[in-house]
């Protein structure tokens, strides 16, 4: 059975590179096999991941009617083109989604796709799915079930505004996380709202501001270079533990 754990929240809070280091955690802890998705249309989770050469889904999508061969089905296409797609990595696989749809009506594309990504992911113990704040994915169904949801934030008010927004979505989607976690990034100021929060989330938990990950950002090196006893490592890491199923 696939566990699949969710990263959303507002841009900029640190969505993408707690992602990575959560792929990094499964990695060391050899919890696998592990698939990484990127959802957000301005993908960097790959740069995170010390990978710089893939194909999104959306260039599958786009081409798809174009290439296909004469004679075969678009499902048989698509499993193949997304197989190809899928980046094997040391230790783990990546899947870009790119951006959602343009004008044109790809209606039976996403139907296929919906259930051949669904195929895909069946194939792995752990999903990481860096999303963006929209949850464009989740409300397509093409993510249509989460185990661990971490909403990032940061102690601003509209941060926690965000949170709850994102919070609601998922609840109007029908999709009912079995853990939901607050976090609060590049900060260790506690928030006024916690009780708000703990109404919904399990924990609101607090990642110190990591002068190393700003610099590995700035220097656009993945988080593999990051030192073990880095501060944001051990912060996220004794969450993971403690909540991630084994
Ligand atoms: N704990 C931290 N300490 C220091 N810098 C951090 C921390 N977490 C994230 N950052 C930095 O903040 C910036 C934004 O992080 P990141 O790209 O992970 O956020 P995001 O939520 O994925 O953003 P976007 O919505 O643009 O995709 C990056 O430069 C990153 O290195
Ligand atoms: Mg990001």
């Amino acid at each position: 059975m696939s566990y699949f754990m969710v990263f959303a929240g507002k841009g900029g809070t640190g969505k993408s590179t707690l992602a990575a280091l959560t792929v990094r955690y499964l990695m060391e802890k050899h919890l696998k096999p592990i698939l990484a998705v990127d959802a957000d249309p301005n993908f960097c989770l790959p740069e995170l991941l010390g990978i710089d050469h893939f194909e999104t889904l959306a260039e599958v999508r786009d081409n798809v009617l174009q290439r296909k061969p004469e004679g075969m089905s678009l499902d048989d296409w698509l499993e193949i083109e997304i197989n190809r797609i899928v980046e094997e990595s040391e230790g783990f696989d990546l899947l870009v989604m790119g951006r959602p749809e343009g004008s044109g009506c790809y209606c039976a594309v996403n139907n296929v796709l919906k259930r051949i990504l669904l195929e895909i992911a069946e194939q792995y113990r752990y999903i990481v799915v860096d999303n963006e704040a929209g949850m464009e994915h989740i409300s397509r169904g093409i993510v249509n079930k989460i185990d661990l949801l971490f909403i990032v934030g940061t102690p601003a008010k509209s941060s926690i505004q965000a949170a709850l927004r994102i919070n609601q979505l998922t609840k109007e989607l029908g999709i009912e996380p079995n853990k939901k976690i607050f976090i609060i990034n590049q900060s260790n100021k506690r928030v006024e709202d916690e009780q708000v929060l703990l109404k919904d989330f399990k924990k609101v938990i607090y990642v110190n501001f990591d002068e190393n990950v700003k610099r590995i950002s700035e220097e656009g090196k993945s988080i593999f270079s990051l030192q073990d006893d880095s501060l944001i490592i051990k912060n996220l890491y004794d969450l993971l533990e403690e909540e991630i199923e084994r």
